[in-house]
């Protein structure tokens, strides 16, 4: 591995601290609250809308549902009920625009593109505006805002949704640097992934990701997390952190790629089989079990939430050749915890045994 040949930015963006209340205090208008609560109860002075959702991020799967909670209520409290309008929109982050997601006005409800028909509002409770997403997809995670509109004041509140997922490094059979952003974006999709955003990268560098390799994420900018400082590997003088080159150019620029895989509700396993196999071999003995050849992401979320742990080497999708190590051991490759990789062996001359995924 070459050392990345220039470090243009260090990047420790603090991931959390994002205000969940920011009250309103309304104005002394009684007009616009129109008859209703209150008369007789003095001016209204002083009362506040608040909407509050979860302080902390949501961690969900793909395939899940999940609710993200928000109530709203009025300081001091308000006799009885009002008419409010409740949006939930989901914040532009990575490139992507901003999106509706559900308008309630009353009972009628409405709910845009790709929400259609998996997005529900839950009111278990009385001003309970809580949004339901059914069947969470990998595009789902992201900050989501719940606003609640009384008249001409509206307040809201911000949740953060992340799918529980791996971040892995991917490199294709040609070798390093290879990828430019649309084919690395292509490259983890047939892993069974996504390329991992910012967030998720910066959260693996967190947890211990070290790699000397810089790969695209999906803002189209260009990455590298590293833990330990080292001379071949951008020098001893940078700090650890997440080193980029800031965005490239999508066709032009090569680098490897930074895939996220969503954990996964099917299973992965080694194939118990009398003798090793090529790769043609090991495609129709996952067939004759029932199940395909897994991919490189599902093996990697196998690895980190199931702990599978085999020290046998298996082939993959991909024609790629690895082995999952929850607990290390001697004899089973180095002291850490990972997947292991032989890169892509001659297919028709080598053999190993093969990996399988199972949709449950
Ligand atoms: C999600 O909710 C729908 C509708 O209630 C239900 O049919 C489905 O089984 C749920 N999925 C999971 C993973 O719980």
């Amino acid at each position: 591995m070459k050392p990345p040949f220039l470090v243009l930015l260090l990047l420790l963006a603090c991931t959390s601290g994002l205000p969940f209340y920011n009250g309103f205090y309304y104005s002394n208008s009684p007009e616009s609250w129109g008859p209703g609560p209150g008369h007789g109860e003095g001016p209204f002075n002083g009362v506040k809308l608040v909407v509050e959702t979860a302080e902390e991020t949501l961690f969900s799967h793909r395939g899940a549902n999940v609710t993200l909670p928000c109530h709203y209520r009025y300081e001091p409290a308000l006799a009885s009920p009002r008419h409010v309008r409740i949006k939930w929109w989901k914040l532009s982050e990575n490139g992507a625009p901003e999106q509706d997601v559900l308008v309630a006005i009353g009972p009628s409800h409405r709910s845009f593109g790709d929400y259609q028909g998996r997005v529900h509002l839950r009111q278990d409770r009385e001003r309970e505006v809580s949004l339901e997403i059914r069947n969470l997809q990998q595009e789902d995670y992201g900050h989501y805002r719940c606003e609640v509109i009384d008249g001409l004041e509206d307040e809201s509140s911000v949740v953060e949704l992340e799918l529980r997922g791996v971040v892995f490094p991917y490199q294709p059979r040609q070798g390093r640097y290879r990828l430019n952003f649309h084919e690395a974006q292509r490259a983890c999709e047939e892993q069974g992934a996504g390329l991992a955003s910012f967030e998720q990268l910066f959260r693996a560098w967190e947890e211990g990701l070290d790699w000397c390799n810089a790969g695209w994420l999906q803002d189209a900018s260009v990455q590298y997390p590293i833990t330990l400082p080292r001379q071949p590997c951008g020098g001893l003088g940078l700090a650890p952190g997440v080193r980029s080159y800031g965005r490239l150019h999508r066709r032009l620029h090569r680098y490897d790629a930074f895939c996220f895989a969503a954990a996964l509700k099917g299973r992965v396993y080694y194939l118990e089989h009398p003798e090793k196999l090529t790769l043609t071999e090991a495609k129709a003995a996952c067939q004759e079990d029932g199940a395909q050849m897994a991919k490189v992401g599902q093996l990697f979320a196998a690895w980190k939430f199931r702990g599978l742990d085999c020290c046998d080497a298996g082939w993959l999708a991909d024609g790629s050749v690895r082995y999952p190590v929850a607990h290390p051991r001697p004899n089973c490759g180095s002291p850490e915890p990972g997947v292991r990789s032989f890169g892509f062996p001659d297919p028709q001359n080598h053999k190993y045994g093969v990996y399988c995924y199972r949709q449950s």
